[in-house]
């Protein structure tokens, strides 16, 4: 059977402890609750002798708490904090005390200035204490905190931890408390400890994120035997955060690993908390940022539209719907982009556009892109404005007059010509491009058609007309107007114009 990943968030605690302006209980509850809708198993909500504001947090979420969440306050080995929190959380069902001491050798003898045998006493009598104290129907936990560091004695931390366990504690954490190095050393330690101790106690990691691999660190050790994994939302925590529970619950469900969590939450969850840090997301965060699911290579916007509709995208970890995510995949237009993200923008900004079309307004785009960076929408609607809808060129459309009704008279320029063609046909269209040829230039004139349109207060109809060009391609032209004989003569003269720039 598959062990099932069990969450514990410790975004109340040490991410709280991290913030420039902490939480306070209104705060908290607003992050606890949407943390309850998420499912995680486990919140750490305080460290209860830290300030009376985080001891009031702690007693009031673990009156609100659900039943089947475990509830923990943080607590050093010290009978003070130890009876602190065991108040504070005394109102949830199902409590933990987490107490916690250094144990690397850097640690004990720069910080806390204790020899080895004064940490592991002084570790055994915390977790008694706390056992006594939170009662038979508690839980203690024990954290060696600087596990990371303790490549050196990991037999005297192994030792110490056989012994904290007789002593009553069920969970062993074993933190990253400041990642230094690669993970494979880490999670070394971890299988260390996970085959020394008997395997009904829980294991636990909580990484931080100094060198940016908590979340691989968090995933690899789950695989290592830890079934407890301490995570904050948006990484929050101390200096570079904590493990991203986000990247662990999305990591570990790519994996094939049943994740408890209600993962579709995740992305209100970080706009919520980011709003409510004061910490931004930043452009590129994994999963949530907002370049998170932005393509702007040519190659990359080809592969993402053709596999937009897809569970699994061609460039993407997740279809943006597990993570509750709306935005759909973005193309971003830049110097590297391509005819791909022209037609997905404009056709997405609801104008009309072949691919064909596209591909010629894609040299045009790289261009402004080049100069300015990446284009907005709008960037990319005045490039079809003024490509496609009103094409700048030598032919010049002056005026059309309806003489008779088989006669106009068409003025138009060519560069600085003037031309005046008074002639018949078979409808404006008809006259307008016999006038043109008359004139003496080319125009093969295929076929048009005409749609309805809502593209702006003024343009109701749309003309789509097809011609030959001299190199026998099929050129498109289009045109906007409120009168269907005006959107047929633009389109004409764009077509001119198009026809004519290509060369
Ligand atoms: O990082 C750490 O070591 C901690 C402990 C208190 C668990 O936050
Ligand atoms: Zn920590």
């Amino acid at each position: 059977m598959q062990r099932q990943p069990f969450f514990y968030d410790i975004t109340l605690r040490d991410g709280n402890q991290s913030l420039k302006k902490p939480w306070n209980t209104l705060e908290k509850e607003i992050i606890f609750k949407h943390l309850t809708e998420f499912g995680v198993q486990g919140i750490e909500v305080g460290f209860a002798a830290a300030s009376d504001m985080d001891y009031e947090a702690c007693s009031y979420l673990s009156g609100i708490a659900p039943n089947n969440t475990v509830i923990s306050a943080l607590a050093r080995c010290t009978q003070n904090d130890i009876i602190k929190a065991a108040q504070s959380i005394q109102a949830a069902k199902k409590r933990r005390i987490h107490t916690f001491i250094a144990m690397s050798p850097f640690n004990m003898q720069y910080v806390l200035n204790k020899s080895p045998l004064e940490v592991k006493n002084q570790a055994i009598e915390a977790v008694k204490f706390a056992k006594s104290t939170i009662g038979a129907d508690g839980e203690v936990q024990f954290s060696v905190e600087h596990f990371g560091d303790c490549h050196e004695n990991i037999d005297f931390v192994i030792e110490s931890l056989k012994e904290v366990v007789r002593a009553g504690a069920t969970i062993i954490n074993l933190p990253n408390t400041v990642e230094r190095t690669r993970p494979k050393l880490f999670i070394n330690l971890v299988e260390k400890v996970y085959n020394a101790l008997p395997k009904d106690i829980i294991i636990s990691v909580h990484n931080h994120n100094d060198l940016g691999m908590a979340t691989a660190v968090t995933v690899e050790s789950y695989f290592a035997g830890a079934i407890q994994l301490e995570c904050a939302l948006n990484g929050l925590g101390e200096r570079a955060g904590n493990t991203n529970m986000y990247e662990v619950a999305v990591a570990l469900h790519n994996s094939g690993v049943i994740v408890p969590l209600n993962l579709s939450k995740i992305y209100e969850l970080a706009l919520t908390v980011s709003d409510m840090s004061g910490v931004a997301i930043y452009e590129k965060a994994p999963l949530i940022g907002p370049d998170a699911l932005a393509h702007r290579s040519g190659i990359h916007q080809d592969g993402a539209v053709k596999t937009k509709d897809m569970e699994k995208g061609a460039y993407r970890p997740i279809h943006p719907s597990l993570i509750g995510r709306k935005d759909d995949e973005k193309l971003g237009f830049t110097s590297q982009s391509g005819k791909t993200a022209i037609f997905e923008i404009i056709t997405e900004a609801g104008y009309p556009i072949s691919i064909q079309e596209a591909q010629r307004l894609a040299p045009i785009a790289k261009e402004t892109a080049e100069k300015i960076g990446e284009l907005s929408t709008r960037n990319i609607l005045d490039i079809y404005y003024n490509n496609i809808l009103n094409v700048k060129g030598a032919f010049r459309l002056s005026n059309i007059e309806k003489i008779s009704e088989d006669n106009i008279k068409l003025n138009f320029f060519f560069n600085d010509k003037e031309y005046n063609i008074e002639i018949s046909g078979n409808g404006p269209v008809d006259a307008c491009i016999k006038a043109i040829q008359k004139a003496g230039f080319n125009c093969e004139f295929l076929n048009y058609e005409q749609k309805a349109l809502n593209m702006g207060s003024d343009a109701a109809a749309m003309t789509i007309m097809y011609f030959k060009a001299p190199n026998g391609q099929t050129i498109i032209s289009r045109a906007c107007d409120e009168s269907t004989v005006k959107a047929n003569i633009k389109a004409i003269f764009n077509g001119l114009n198009i026809i004519y720039n290509i060369g």
